[in-house]
């Protein structure tokens, strides 16, 4: 596993390892997984995919500081090289890339990437300007890694979605492969941020999962349930939880993110359905949710 820390030598790198495969015909597949490190089992788990379906795996370590807000997490964000690396290591990175904020950002940028509508809601009204952050920051790393896939975790669902329309709408050569969330045994969902919480807070956590689950339950399997009804269930259960706080809880098609009448019974929607929430526990937000595949029954 090689560590470079400027673009120049990621794109070097990668130019002599496909010059390499070109010479023996082959073309070298890349699968890149573009991250903020503190890397968790969830991290592990898209290294894992991204080393069974590439010939060399990339990984970007970067905490983007144009996707956080004035008042965010940008300056305690968890950082932790040592673990990162032997995780990395352990997952048979080939080439760990993590650039400074000066190797990415040299002079304020005037460029970025903004896609509209799907960042309207969700994590996209709370944190606004997030996601034109974190959109920037992918487009550049997908620039310098040039892989033919990159794997992005389902939690942050809003976000798949949106980085898959922008390399849709700019015609990017890259396949985004989503990948399943990793849960604690008690059905916590893997975040570098559950390290900000105290055990009461990791407890309360747990709520998360549990109305989800109850949400999916009722969507599946109560006939008349309406999307405005499952809603309701859903955030009676989150504010049963004293220590949660709601930021949001809502029902949308996936990955478009158009919103369902409330009056529409779960069992009809066609397609995929997201039920996804965004709670804060003390000074600690979280998010999760669920995506449900559903038949469009009459
Ligand atoms: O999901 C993340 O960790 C970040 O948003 C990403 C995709 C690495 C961009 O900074």
């Amino acid at each position: 596993m090689i560590v470079l820390t400027e673009i120049k030598d990621v794109r070097e790198h990668l130019r002599a390892e496909r010059f390499a495969a070109a010479k023996e015909g082959r073309e070298l597949q890349i699968g890149f997984v573009p991250t903020m490190g503190y890397l968790h089992e969830g991290h592990a788990s898209l290294l894992r995919s991204a080393r069974m379906d590439n010939d060399l795996v990339v990984l970007s370590i970067f905490v983007n500081p144009i996707q956080f807000g004035p008042n965010e997490d940008f300056d305690r964000y968890p950082r932790d090289s040592d673990k990162d690396m032997a995780l990395a290591k352990r997952e048979g990175v080939d080439i760990v890339f993590l650039p400074s904020v000066d190797e990415m950002y040299p002079q304020p940028t005037k460029t970025r990437i903004l896609v509209s509508e799907l960042t309207d809601h969700l994590c996209g009204a709370t944190r606004p300007g997030h996601f034109d952050g974190v959109t920037t920051v992918v487009g550049k790393l997908l620039h310098i890694v040039a892989p033919h896939r990159a794997y992005f975790g389902q939690k942050d669902a809003q976000q798949v979605a949106v980085v898959t329309q922008m390399v849709i709408d700019l015609n990017m050569d890259v396949e985004i492969v989503p990948c399943p969330i990793v849960r604690e045994e008690d059905g916590l969902a893997l975040s570098s941020r559950n390290v900000y919480l105290t055990p009461e807070e990791r407890q309360a956590a747990l709520v998360l999962s549990r109305s989800l689950r109850q949400a999916e339950q009722m969507a599946r399997e109560r006939e008349g349930a309406t999307v405005a009804h499952i809603l309701q269930e859903l955030v009676r259960t989150i504010e049963s939880e004293p220590a949660a706080s709601l930021d949001y809880a809502e029902i949308r098609s996936f990955p478009s993110l158009a919103s369902l009448p409330g009056s529409m019974r779960a069992k009809e929607a066609e397609g995929k359905l997201l039920i996804a929430i965004a709670v804060k526990f003390g000074t600690t937000r979280l998010i999760d949710n669920v995506i449900l595949t559903m038949e469009g029954e009459k």
